[in-house]
Parts: structure tokens; C-alpha cells; sequence
């Protein structure tokens, strides 16, 4: 690919920044110096930041992944929040060479809503609807105002009330109730992935936001707090220069409508994550590819898990290359992928039985 397409990417490489052309000629002409490359329309166990660069250099119309979000799940316990930072760091650089000129990364992530933070001061929540005591903060100011050299047990036996009450109303409660927890605040990702994305060559072309199933079970803090229940997740898109095609034929007018121009989807969470963790649903991959790739095209998923990208890209007769580190969720994928072929021929009349 390196060099038999060189004529169509010339013309491109010097329409580039300057800066930029470079790096550019070099990738092109020079290919990743692999003389085979990762088999399209197949499941591959390792690890994204090595076999992302056996993949064909300038092949990928769409890379579309959720990765780990540093949200403590199995998966993701080899990770200290430096790891997964460099992680994705590398898997965003490594991308470039092989993402096709004028081709998108779309990166699915939440930020984080309990990044732990030691140095974050204790947060004092006056939780007005808990008090079962009377006894206000300006009781007390005012007994402490009379009765200067009084301790808190005292005060207490004052106001009728036990020292605990003192102690709150002075110094209010800690909002995740136990004394020694570390504070926990959002951490914001968008940033990191931008930066790291322009680092890389990319430029950010998009933002959308997916509202999902509120996660009321997650919000333990939700009734002592102003923070609210975690119900959405961002798609971020990236965007390598060269020739893109803009094709509104590829969805109805009316998916262009509903979701095609809008910068909020809404659809259901997979509701019984039972074989994986965290499957994204198939509607987020569907409607990504069926928006930024024509059929035939090669669709990229190096954080493949239960094989949802796969299946949304053999749905839409586009080729695939999953990559996932877990033997489990490739064995998984690979079944999965299987059934839903068998199912596509089915329904097209091309077999009658499912093997
Ligand atoms: C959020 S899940 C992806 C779920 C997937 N979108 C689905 O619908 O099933 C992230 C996946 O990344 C995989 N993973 C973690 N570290 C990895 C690495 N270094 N290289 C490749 N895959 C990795 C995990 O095994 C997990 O399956």
C-alpha cells in the first residue's frame, strides 16, 4: 500500500502543512517496514499498543473504540492511572500511520466520577436533612460565647445534645461519611484525549454526547450531594487530513434528522452486562460507521471485548480487525461474530441453517 498508491497521496501530502509533510512522505513511502500485516475480518488477543502497528499503514476509514475507563473493572486492575494514561497516550499515536488519510478515530469514554485524590481538601457537607438533633450551629457559637472554657462535653451536657453534635455543627460532616476515605472528584478526560490526539497528528473534528440508562446504583453519594447520577458518555472524533468524503446519501433523510446532524444520541445501555463488563450497545458502533464509512471499508476496534464493533461492521458489510488483550472476550467475540454471520446469510436467503 506504502508505495502503489503514492500518486493519489502525493497530491495530498502537498496540500498539507508544511509542517506536517514530512512525517507524512515518510509513513507513505516507507510504509511500517511490516512485510505482512494483522489479517482483516479477524479477532487478534494481544495487546493494542503492539499489534496496532502490524495493522496496514493508511487502511483504517474508521477506528471506533470504548477503551478502559479507569472505572476500577477487572480488566483494567494491571493498570496504575499513570498506566492507563500512557496507554492511551501510545494506542492514540499509534493510530496515525494507519488510519487512512481523511479517516476518523472515534474514541467512546466518560470521565471519571471517583478519581480518588489524596491532596483534595475534605469536602464539610452541612446535611441539613439528617439532623436529628435540634441543636443548631448557632446554638452552640452562642453557648461557646457564654461559657468560654467549656469542652465539647460540656457543651454538649448544655444543650442537651451528645459531643458528635458539637463536632458536626462546628465543623460540619464529612461527605463520604467515613473519617480516613480519600476525597474522590470527577476527573475530566476529554483534555487528555485531545491532547494527546493532536500530539499524534489528529485534529479534533467532533464531539457528541451519548445519554444512556441513569446509573442510580452507582450514585451512592447522590443523597448527600449536589453531584448527579452518572447518565451520559462522549464520543470524541478525530480526524487524520486528507480527502474525506461527505456522503448524506449514506443515511435517510430522516436518520439524518434524528441523529446523523445531532450532537446528543440517546439510546438504552446494554442492559445485562452478564458475559463482559462493559459492552457498549450496538447502536453506538452502527451508527458511527454507517456516518463515516461506505460499505467494503475497513472499521478498527483494539478494545474489542464482547465483539460489538465486529458485529455492527459485518451488519453494515463493512471489513473489520478487532484486537482485545483478554483471551476470554476474544474466545467470546469470536462466537459471538459467528452466530451474527450465520444470522446475516439466514436472513438474506444465502443458508437456511445455523451451524
Ligand atoms: C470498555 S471494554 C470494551 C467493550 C466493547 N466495546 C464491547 O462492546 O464489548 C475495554 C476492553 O479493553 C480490553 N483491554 C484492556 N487493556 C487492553 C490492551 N492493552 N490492549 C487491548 N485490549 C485491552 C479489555 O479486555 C476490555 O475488553
Amino acid at each position: 500500500m506504502a508505495m502503489n498508491e503514492q500518486s493519489h497521496l502525493n497530491f495530498q501530502i502537498d496540500r498539507l502543512p508544511k509542517e506536517l509533510q514530512g512525517t507524512f512522505r515518510e509513513l507513505y513511502v516507507n510504509g511500517n517496514g511490516h512485510k505482512s500485516y494483522l489479517p482483516k475480518n479477524q479477532i487478534h488477543q494481544g495487546d493494542a499498543r503492539i499489534l496496532l502497528s502490524e495493522i496496514e499503514p493508511n487502511s483504517v476509514a474508521l477506528s471506533v473504540w470504548s477503551p478502559p475507563y479507569f472505572v476500577g473493572k477487572e480488566y483494567e486492575t494491571y493498570l496504575t492511572f499513570a498506566d492507563w494514561q500512557k496507554l492511551l497516550e501510545i494506542v492514540i499515536a499509534l493510530h496515525f500511520p494507519i488510519v487512512k488519510p481523511g479517516g476518523f478515530l472515534v474514541i467512546n469514554i466518560a470521565d471519571i466520577l471517583c478519581f480518588r485524590d489524596e491532596a483534595m481538601p475534605r469536602i464539610q457537607a452541612d446535611a441539613v436533612n439528617k439532623k436529628r438533633s435540634p441543636v443548631t450551629r448557632e446554638d452552640v457559637l452562642q453557648a461557646m460565647a457564654r461559657y468560654p472554657t467549656y469542652n465539647r462535653y460540656q457543651l454538649a451536657k448544655l444543650l442537651g445534645c451528645s459531643e458528635q453534635t458539637i463536632d458536626r455543627r462546628l465543623h460540619g460532616n464529612n461527605i463520604r461519611g467515613g473519617k480516613y476515605e480519600p476525597q474522590t472528584r470527577v476527573k475530566i478526560v476529554g483534555g487528555l484525549l485531545e491532547e494527546w490526539a493532536i500530539k499524534a497528528g489528529f485534529y479534533p473534528y467532533d464531539r457528541r454526547v451519548w445519554i444512556k440508562d441513569a446509573a442510580w446504583e452507582n450514585s451512592r453519594w447522590a443523597s448527600l450531594s449536589y453531584r448527579s447520577v452518572d447518565e451520559f458518555e462522549y464520543l470524541y472524533f478525530f480526524w487524520k487530513p486528507g480527502i474525506t468524503k461527505y456522503d448524506r446519501g449514506r443515511l435517510s433523510p430522516d436518520e439524518w434528522r434524528d441523529w446523523g446532524s445531532r450532537g446528543v444520541w440517546q439510546f438504552p445501555s446494554v442492559r445485562v452486562n452478564d458475559d463482559h463488563e462493559a459492552k457498549f450497545p450496538l447502536e453506538l458502533p452502527l451508527r458511527v460507521i454507517r456516518l463515516l464509512t461506505d460499505p467494503n471499508e475497513i472499521v478498527l476496534d483494539c478494545f474489542m471485548g464482547s465483539g460489538t464493533t465486529a458485529i455492527a461492521a459485518i451488519q453494515t458489510n463493512r471489513q473489520y480487525i478487532g484486537i482485545d488483550l483478554e483471551e476470554k472476550y476474544v474466545t467470546m467475540a469470536r462466537a459471538k461474530i459467528e452466530t451474527s454471520t450465520q444470522m446475516k446469510l439466514i436472513a438474506e436467503g444465502k443458508t437456511s441453517y445455523v451451524t
